[in-house]
């Protein structure tokens, strides 16, 4: 049985009178890569927010896991999105001070995990991304890929329900690339991670389970 961990439906987002999102449905299921495409201002990026909870939509349903996200009050809103919702962006978006095992603590620590808790999750984490030995690298001395890589294991440390990511490997060379999307698949096999992926790339699109374009506010298939 297919159970369905995305619903969203009939998104309108308009920011004064530019109409961004005109009517948009998108189900995604547990387990399932979705790649979403189309051209610069079709409005991907408002998308990804309404859907990851870090905007609002001016009508339509957001439901995660079954939670009708936008009932919830601001404040239940970001405990929610600190749990259920990992982001990856274009770029890394890493805190410069810390290293990179404290970068992908604080989302756990928000969360009220124990120190040692989080740090035990986040060396697993790094570990499956090939990066234990970087545990104490600050952001500035990793490569791009690295910390690339260390913010997917963010996105992770609290076993979210979905992982959003915008343009995760924009920045990054083809090599890079290559490597960060075999690990978003790889994290789907092992944890059957659900991903919805903003990206131009077409080896990642063509990978992807399913291929979604917006286009003049509506998805088109
Ligand atoms: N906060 C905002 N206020 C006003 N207009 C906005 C705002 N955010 C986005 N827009 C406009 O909404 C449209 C959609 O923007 P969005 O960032 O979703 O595009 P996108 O598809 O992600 O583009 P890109 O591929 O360039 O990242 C654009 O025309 C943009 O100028
Ligand atoms: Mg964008």
């Amino acid at each position: 049985m297919k159970e369905i961990i995305i619903n969203a439906s009939g998104i309108h987002k308009s920011y004064g009178t530019l109409e961004v999102l005109k009517g948009v449905d998108l189900q995604v299921n547990k387990g399932e890569v979705v790649s979403i495409a189309g051209a610069s201002g079709a409005g991907k990026t408002t998308l990804l927010h309404i859907i990851g909870t870090l905007d609002r939509c001016d009508s339509g349903v957001v439901e995660i896991g079954g939670v009708n996200v936008f009932k919830y009050n601001d404040k239940r809103l970001s405990d929610f999105r600190n749990k259920s919702i990992g982001f990856v962006f274009q770029f890394h978006h890493l805190l410069p001070e810390f290293t990179a095992l404290e970068n992908v603590c604080i989302p756990a620590f928000i969360a009220r995990k124990s120190k040692k808790q989080a740090e035990k999750e986040a060396r697993e984490l790094l570990g499956l991304m090939g990066l234990l030995e970087r545990e104490e690298h600050k952001p500035g001395e990793l490569s791009g890929g690295e910390q690339q890589r260390v913010a997917v294991a963010r996105a992770l440390i609290n076993k979210p329900e979905v992982v959003l990511a915008d343009e995760p490997s924009g920045n990054l060379d083809s090599e890079n690339s290559e490597e960060l999307h075999k690990l978003f698949f790889s994290l789907r096999k092992e944890l059957n991670q659900t991903f919805v992926i903003v990206t131009h790339n077409k080896e990642l699109a063509k990978m992807a389970d399913r291929k979604i374009t917006l286009h003049d506010g509506y998805i088109v298939k």
